[in-house]
């Protein structure tokens, strides 16, 4: 019989037997001991959620705007590099999967898939780019105009990636790219350097060769200057940073800790989420990822603030198990799962997920 895909627990167990050692490490481990790794998933169990009832839910809708553009529920595909080694088809199946859920997809600057071929396989979804930059500015500049001649929508510029993180299972495993598969969006070396590790990841190595850890603020104007798109910085974890995101005319802040892949010892996503919206006030749209499993997730994220939530390693865990239908089953139960968290809160739409909706658990033991 085929096996019941329930839960998005199920697809983590599917990847775990079915991957390679190698990449189901690159896709599941977190920096250093691995502290906020749990943390991530854990931090969502201390809040609990309040119930109102005995108001009308018969009819629920799930949409919301997002930098003006309609999409079916409050969660998007967060960006993760190298696709491919999921599913042959990579980030074309999950970008396919995304537009037909009617949500974003964002689309990694390290990916095993171009930009033109996602944009060709999912013309009519709503895409955005994520930016790592290189040293050569000219790279960024290139990979810039080419994601807004391919009707990108937005750029996600990734702030808290000067460097990677202490991945110890990808330097136990010698972790690169697999020799079959390569960066889509790149020739030559900027492609072929992340095939091969030296002395430990390979990956790691790439990034401290290529990447501009010099980046500033100030950088954050230059990048406004060469492109129309709004922008929207990923990985603010503290308030003063999203202060500043707004100071410098960022659209939209990701409060994020990439998935625990870069600081051990931070707090889970969820942690930060309410200090940040407070400061933010409104002046710009708020979304979080990290450890999000569950509909009660992204209902508590909701409540805590976040207009809209994003999903990295589950959607990993859908391609594995099926490709671009895999990605979508994972889609289709997170839907499912909000759109009963909703039912059974008294929420008919994302209007009404208040704040008192969710306490933390130390309200319980006063
Ligand atoms: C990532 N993430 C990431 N972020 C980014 O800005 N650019 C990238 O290329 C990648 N690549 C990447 C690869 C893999 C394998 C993972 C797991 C994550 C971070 C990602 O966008 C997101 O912040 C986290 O994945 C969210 O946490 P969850 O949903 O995986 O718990």
């Amino acid at each position: 019989m085929a096996q019941q895909m329930i839960c998005v627990e199920d697809f983590e167990k599917y990847a775990h037997t079915h991957l390679t050692p190698s990449v189901r490490d690159y896709y599941n481990a977190g920096a250093g001991a691995e502290f906020s790794l749990r943390l991530n998933t854990e931090a969502f169990k201390k809040y609990r959620i309040r119930p109102r009832f005995l108001r009308n839910v018969s009819r629920r809708d799930l949409t919301t705007t997002i930098l003006g553009e309609k999409i079916t529920m409050p969660l998007a595909v967060a960006p993760a590099a190298m696709q491919r080694m999921a599913h042959p088809e990579g980030e074309c199946a999950n970008a396919r999967a995304a537009q037909e859920a009617g949500t974003i997809y964002t689309l990694s600057t390290i990916s095993t898939s171009s930009i033109e071929e996602v944009a060709e396989a999912a013309p009519k979804g709503i895409k955005w780019f994520q930016l790592y930059i290189y040293n050569d500015r000219n790279v960024t500049l290139n990979l810039v105009k080419r994601a807004e001649r391919s009707g990108f929508k937005a750029l996600v510029l990734t702030v808290d990636a000067p460097l990677f993180g202490d991945r110890r299972a990808d330097i136990r495993n010698k972790f690169s790219l697999p020799k079959h598969l390569r960066l889509g969006n790149f020739d030559g070396e900027l492609s072929s350097k992340i095939n091969s590790a030296e002395s430990g990841s390979g990956l790691s190595e790439y990034v401290q060769n290529l990447f501009d850890a010099s980046l500033s603020w100030e950088d954050i104007k230059w990048l406004k200057s060469i492109t129309k798109l709004p922008l929207v910085l990923k990985g603010i974890l503290t308030p003063q940073d999203a202060i500043l995101a707004i100071e410098h005319g960022a659209a939209a802040i990701i409060v994020s800790n990439h998935g625990a892949r870069q600081v051990d010892g931070i707090p889970a996503t969820i942690e930060t989420l309410s200090e940040i919206v407070e400061a933010v006030n409104n002046r710009i749209e708020v979304y979080m990822d990290g450890g999000v499993r569950q509909g009660i997730d992204v209902f508590k994220a909701l409540a805590l603030g976040a207009k809209m939530v994003f999903v990295g390693r589950p959607m990993l865990w859908g391609l594995s198990y099926g490709g671009e239908k895999g990605a979508r089953q994972v889609l289709e139960i997170f839907r499912k799962e909000i759109d009963l968290a909703f039912a059974l809160t008294g929420c008919a739409s994302v209007h009404d997920v208040r704040k008192d909706m969710v306490q933390h658990e130390s309200y319980y033991s006063r």
